[in-house]
């Protein structure tokens, strides 16, 4: 089912996608002041993208290059490494991963796409900033405490510092802008925290205080098995999960099967206690570019749940063809994909290693610097 005669807006053009924090002033002021808008965002390396980090934040990061200045995403390979991972498969996952956000619009001459790992300078911020870090907010972190939880082996330091290393991705750019889902909302308190207190201690004004831009709808894309959790292919359900590559009926039975609730007669409205239908309305918004309430609206002619689903399934499928087109067309040649994250990672880099020098200077670490003139 489709709006009828309707044109479809790109997700990435969605209008009603207002930033939860992100203010239109503080932008404004940026501008009046002559202060580049920096956009920054993260994402692990994976060929199992979901339809959460599709809605929540790939179609933000394809936005952000209008408006960011620069744009700059990074494939956070040395956050891959805080959890058990094989270490042949890791450059694949970096080539899954540039594949997709590549497929899915993002564009090298208007945006820096590279590698974390070919930027030293993360990790180096990442040590100096632990000076100002406290060990208590690293241990209340929620992903922190139920990733270590599901730990069966080593429950590694990195795990405790991912914040941190997270910090100093934003913080290197001095990024006004971190485009993301809700589950980073807490990463991004710590990230600020951080930052206010380096500048408090080491100069004020040294490091960019960042903003969180997290959608109104689609920032909390939910399991469809089990929709009290979020969708995520570490924690979900496989069936409740729809894989980004996954193929189109698999998509459609996925919808197909999502668990709704037994009102009867069926009631396709959202409501707090009813997750599944939430759900697969808010996925149907974010993909039509519509407020739920249109959505709703739509719907009140439907039959039942399995119009809605049905109805999710095909838009779904639809939304992620072309996607999936590119990807096929672009994944095997790895050497074009390795060309664009080096180039990347050269823009980043003349970025981030002023910033690493003021911090150096700031911090008393290494050799003074040089005065001029
Ligand atoms: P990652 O790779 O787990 O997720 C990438 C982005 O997808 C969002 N997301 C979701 N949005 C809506 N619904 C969901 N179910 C859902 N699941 C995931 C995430 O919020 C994220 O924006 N720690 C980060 C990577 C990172 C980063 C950064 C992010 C490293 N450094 C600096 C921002 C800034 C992560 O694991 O993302």
């Amino acid at each position: 089912m489709r709006r009828g005669g309707e044109a479809r807006g790109p997700l990435t053009a969605r209008g009603d996608q207002r930033p939860t924090r992100l203010s239109p002033r503080s932008r404004g002021r940026d501008i009046l002041r002559g202060v580049p808008h920096v956009i920054f965002s993260g994402i692990q390396p994976t060929g199992r993208k979901h339809l959460g980090n599709y809605i929540g934040a790939i179609t933000q990061y394809v936005a952000g290059q209008d408006r960011g200045d620069p744009a700059i995403y990074c494939i956070v390979d040395l956050h891959a490494t805080t959890l058990t991972y094989d270490p042949a498969e890791l450059r694949d996952r970096v080539h899954d991963t540039t594949a997709i956000l590549l497929a899915a619009g993002l564009d090298p001459e208007r945006c820096v796409l590279f590698r974390q790992g070919d930027v030293a300078e993360h990790a180096e911020l990442c040590w100096l900033l632990t000076s100002v870090t406290a060990l208590g907010e690293l241990n209340r972190m929620h992903q922190f405490r139920d990733k270590s939880a599901a730990q069966r082996e080593l429950v590694s330091a990195g795990l405790l510092l991912y914040p941190v290393l997270q910090a100093a991705d934003v913080l290197a750019y001095r990024a006004h802008e971190v485009p993301v889902g809700e589950d980073q909302r807490e990463h991004l308190e710590l990230m600020r925290n951080i930052a206010e207190r380096f500048n408090a201690r080491f100069g004020e004004g040294l490091l960019v205080v960042p903003e969180h831009r997290i959608p109104t709808v689609g920032a909390r894309v939910r399991d469809l098995q089990e929709p009290e959790r979020k969708m995520s292919t570490t924690g979900g359900t496989e069936q409740g999960t729809v894989l980004l590559l996954d193929e189109p009926d698999t998509i459609r039975r996925k919808f197909k099967r999502a668990v709704t609730d037994s009102d009867d007669p069926p009631v396709l409205r959202r409501g707090d206690d009813k997750a599944g239908v939430t759900n697969l309305i808010e996925i149907l918004a974010a993909v039509w570019g519509a407020p739920p309430q249109s959505v709703e609206a739509e719907m009140a002619d439907a039959r039942g749940y399995g119009d809605l689903k049905a109805a999710v399934g095909e838009a779904v499928v639809d939304e992620l063809a072309p996607l999936q087109r590119r990807y096929r067309e672009i994944r095997a040649d790895e050497q074009a994909l390795e060309a664009v994250l080096a180039a990347g990672a050269e823009k980043a880099r003349a970025i981030a290693a002023p910033t690493l020098a003021d911090v150096r200077e700031a911090m008393g670490v290494g050799p003074p610097r040089p005065r001029s003139g």
